[in-house]
């Protein structure tokens, strides 16, 4: 009897900078505090990529290249890597196409999602539906931001709030019982209004004007992004609950993008979640967007078990948001 094939996450690797802008050093840049900030937001540190000459594709190969030495896996046999970012190393070419030739993948191709903070889950699905079809064994998916060269240091309601960091993920095809077994997705492009980067498009190409309006760093508008995450985040994180009839007992973790430690905490009680079972190092990273899911699971990774129950979640840009919910394929070598 043929087994119905799975498709699973079979290896994760993140890599992040060693510098840690802390809350005191803001303060130094602008009207702010570690205490403001530790109870509007929950982040006490992020890292930071200093070197001006290195963008996000520079993360995003550290972290492939320790995923292919960490699982044993040879450049040559990836059939298909897809990057995420709001950042990438320029609008074209992509940045997959920019990591596959740092690290030697040669015998495949590559191109990039944009979803903003929902990047890494749309990506996820993208290249687990590649791995689906059969014709294709193993796939990478790299999530990696640098949040700081769109980050405008003399803003205090955003500068807070965002971190850089590289992440990778192998996808392979499995005939065990684990694995992505569902996922919800929405979009409401209404949203952007609220959340984006003004210019540096086809709108509005840089010009001295743009760079004197600041209009290269992220435009925010907190509060109205914070309404719908807090609510729409755990929507959809308790709707794919129900689907598959899960109790808060059933799930081992729940994965939340890490964009504010209240929205996190307001989806974990939604779901019924304990603190335990919430995987939070928003304290030490910040927002680093398509890279947050991920740095989670590389953080955890010790602790988790072959067929543990996880629900990833994330709201971001767009509006985009979704949940998937996943066994996850093998115990940790330790
Ligand atoms: O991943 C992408 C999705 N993004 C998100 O999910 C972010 C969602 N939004 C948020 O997390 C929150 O809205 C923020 C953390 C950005 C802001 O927190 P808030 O509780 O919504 O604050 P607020 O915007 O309502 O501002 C409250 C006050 C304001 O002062 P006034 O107008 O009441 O005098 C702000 O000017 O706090 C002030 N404020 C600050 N004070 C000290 C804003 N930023 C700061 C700051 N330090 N860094």
């Amino acid at each position: 009897m043929m087994n119905k094939k799975n498709v699973a996450i079979t290896g994760i690797n993140a890599w992040l900078p060693e510098y840690r802008l802390t809350n005191d050093e803001l303060a130094k840049m602008v009207d702010t505090s570690d205490e403001w900030i530790m109870q509007r937001i929950g982040i006490k540190e992020r890292r930071i990529l200093k070197d001006k000459t290195l963008g996000s594709s520079y993360m995003g190969a550290k972290a492939v290249k320790g995923l292919l030495e960490k699982t044993g896996t040879s450049p040559q046999d990836i059939d298909l890597i897809i990057a995420t970012g709001v950042t990438p190393d320029m609008l074209f070419p992509a940045n997959a196409n920019i990591i596959a030739d740092q690290v030697g993948i040669k015998n495949g191709f590559g191109f990039d999602v944009n979803a903003a903070c929902s990047g890494l889950l749309y990506t996820l699905q993208t290249a687990a539906l590649y791995v689906d079809s059969g014709r294709y064994n193993k796939v990478i998916v790299v999530g990696t931001d640098k949040m700081s060269i769109i980050t405008n240091y003399e803003d205090r309601t955003t500068c807070p709030l965002f971190g850089d960091a590289g992440t990778a993920m192998l996808l392979e095809p499995t005939n065990e019982d684990v694995g992505i077994i569902d996922h919800i997705f929405r979009t409401d492009g209404f949203g952007r209004h609220h959340l984006h980067m003004k210019a540096g498009g086809s709108v509005r190409p840089a010009s001295h004007e743009t760079v004197d309006a600041k209009e290269h760093f992220i435009y925010q508008d907190g509060k109205a992004v914070f309404k719908f995450a807090v609510t729409k985040m755990a929507d959809i994180a308790v709707e794919i609950m129900k689907k598959h009839n899960l109790t808060a007992d059933d799930i081992a973790f729940l994965v939340p993008h890490q964009a504010n430690m209240r929205i996190i905490e307001a989806t974990a009680k939604r779901m019924g979640l304990a603190r335990e079972k919430v995987m939070i190092n928003i304290q030490r990273y910040g927002n680093t967007t398509s890279a947050t899911i991920p740095l989670c699971l590389w953080d955890w990774e010790n602790q988790l078990k072959k067929g543990d129950k996880i629900i990833l979640a994330a709201f971001g840009g767009g509006f985009t948001w979704g949940s998937i919910y996943l066994k996850w394929a093998y115990d940790s070598k330790q």
